[in-house]
């Protein structure tokens, strides 16, 4: 079974979130199952920068208002196929903003050219290579559903939606520029409220959709998750499914991870902490030392958190926190760290630290307002660091509460809390640092999620049966 999988991200070469990695993991977790992916990327300036002996299999020089080639190669172990379009892609910045953390103003089109390349080897194959199934991620890909249809090919696709809050939102006067049919702009297909969504014709047009955890798939039938596109989930019904993310435990092992002094049961945790904390310049404490790595967004709920830091200092808790995004958000967090000598902030995006705070944290805190999946919870499981989640989406589905009764059978990982209140979260944090003063129940919760399966395993097995469910290798 060939596979083609359209994505605007894809670790190692361009990442701003989850997005990458799970691109990134799904091809050697697939190949477990029989299917051949390969992976449709933007040729950005790090993806080119990657490939320089890649093979041209197409070119064209009226494509989207430039030229384009599309071109073969191989990064991190995952086989390229690669847009290369310099007037869509050749441009400094990352791939979705400027350098002045602005939208591009033609991020419709080129997106839509990227779904244009992916209807174009569905119907004509890359080189000597054909998919049976095109796997499109999120509203970047969310057209190619559509073109192929508009070509009357009979192709089957999945539309996987990592984050139904981006919906692809264009004018309707972009119809023709992206050579979208007019036939496609009504309620039952693309139209949006009056406008174009990307997203909306991957839900309509895609043969199934998924996302990526069995409780975000029920919150997006409802108003409150579904961003306006709750209806459209409903009407798909069965169609819908939810297949939790795993993560490379090869990268995120603690016993082999080149970031820290390596370790395989919670109490060779110590040393890394303490380094962690050195480094961070935080203080001893009695309680915790609580970390986040994250996008700051309103998504991740970290306002909520600067609401509670005064009551989990005064309980001995110190926090380190890696994130960065909206600018009023790193401003306040800038000023935590400097009103408590408890609270260590870094702004920006730093893999090595990421991995050395997930290692060296007690408790990893997630309180986001909604949460696909997620995946520094599953990084937490795996190094002993317990997760303190809100109960949403992904993060329901991956920690198990430490409630007495999980406590009595003995398979507790973290703390969950809802609803998504400073207050709610406060209470979880006295639950923690509550568990934490008791250590031996302490260290059964970081066993536990040691042995937590957050591997592909299962989700590799279940993307295959839907693969298989829908196309026949030709
Ligand atoms: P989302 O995709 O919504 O941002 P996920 O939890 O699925 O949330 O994935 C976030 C990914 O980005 C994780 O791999 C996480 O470790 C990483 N990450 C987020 N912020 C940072 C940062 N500031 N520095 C390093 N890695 C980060
Ligand atoms: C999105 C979601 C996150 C998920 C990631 C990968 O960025 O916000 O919850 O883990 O995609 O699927």
């Amino acid at each position: 079974m060939r596979v083609l999988s359209v994505a605007s991200e894809c670790v190692p070469l361009v990442k701003t979130g989850g997005l990458a990695d799970v691109v990134g993991a799904l091809p050697a977790a697939l190949a477990a199952e029989g299917v051949d992916m390969r992976v449709l990327l933007p040729g950005y300036r790090p993806v080119l920068a990657a490939l320089p002996a890649a093979e041209t299999l197409w070119q064209d020089d009226g494509f989207f208002g430039g030229s384009a080639r599309l071109l073969r190669g191989t990064a991190g172990g995952v086989s390229l196929l690669v847009l290369d379009a310099p007037h869509l892609y050749d441009r400094p910045g990352g791939p979705y903003l400027d350098e002045a953390g602005q939208d591009w103003p033609d991020n419709d089109a080129r997106f839509a050219a990227l779904s244009w390349m992916a209807a174009q080897i569905g119907a004509e194959g890359a080189g000597d290579w054909r998919p049976d199934l095109v796997h499109c991620h999120d509203w970047q890909a969310g057209l190619a559903p559509l073109y192929l249809k508009a070509r009357g090919v009979d192709l089957p696709s999945v539309m996987t939606v990592h984050n139904m809050a981006f919906r692809g939102l264009t004018a309707p006067d972009r119809l023709a520029a992206l050579a979208l049919p007019g036939w496609a702009f009504q309620p039952e297909g693309m139209e949006f409220y009056g406008q174009i969504s990307a997203l909306k014709a991957g839900l309509v047009y895609g043969w199934k959709v998924t996302t990526v955890s069995p409780t975000y798939a029920r919150e997006l039938a409802s108003p409150e998750f579904g961003a306006g596109l709750d209806g459209v989930i409903r009407a798909r019904g069965a169609d819908v499914s939810g297949i939790l993310n795993g993560i490379d435990e090869a990268m995120w092992n603690p016993a082999t991870d080149p970031h820290i002094a390596p370790y395989k049961a919670p109490r060779g945790k110590a040393k890394v902490s303490a380094a962690l904390a050195e480094e961070m310049g935080l203080p001893e404490g009695d309680g915790p030392l609580c970390v986040v790595v994250s996008r700051l967004s309103a998504q991740k709920g970290l306002d909520l958190l600067l609401d509670v830091l005064p009551r989990l200092v005064a309980r001995g808790g110190r926090l380190a926190m890696l994130g960065s995004g909206d600018p009023g958000l790193e401003a306040a967090w800038r000023r935590a760290a400097e009103d408590y000598p408890g609270v260590a902030v870094r702004i920006g995006y730093d893999e090595a630290l990421s991995h050395r705070m997930i290692a060296g944290g007690d408790a990893i805190l997630v309180p986001s307002r909604f949460e696909p999946c997620g995946l520094t919870q599953l990084y937490g499981l795996r190094y002993g660091t317990v997760p303190v989640v809100a109960r949403t989406g992904g993060l329901a589905d991956t920690v198990i509460d430490a409630n007495p009764a999980a406590l009595a059978a003995g398979v507790a990982t973290g703390v969950q809390f809802a609803p998504v209140t400073a207050e709610a979260l406060a209470t979880a944090l006295d639950r923690l640092c509550d568990l934490y003063a008791d250590a031996p129940t302490f260290q059964k919760i970081q066993r536990n999620g040691m042995r937590a399966p957050v591997g592909w395993g299962v989700s590799a097995a279940a993307y295959a049966a839907l693969y298989r469910e829908i196309a026949r290798p030709r």
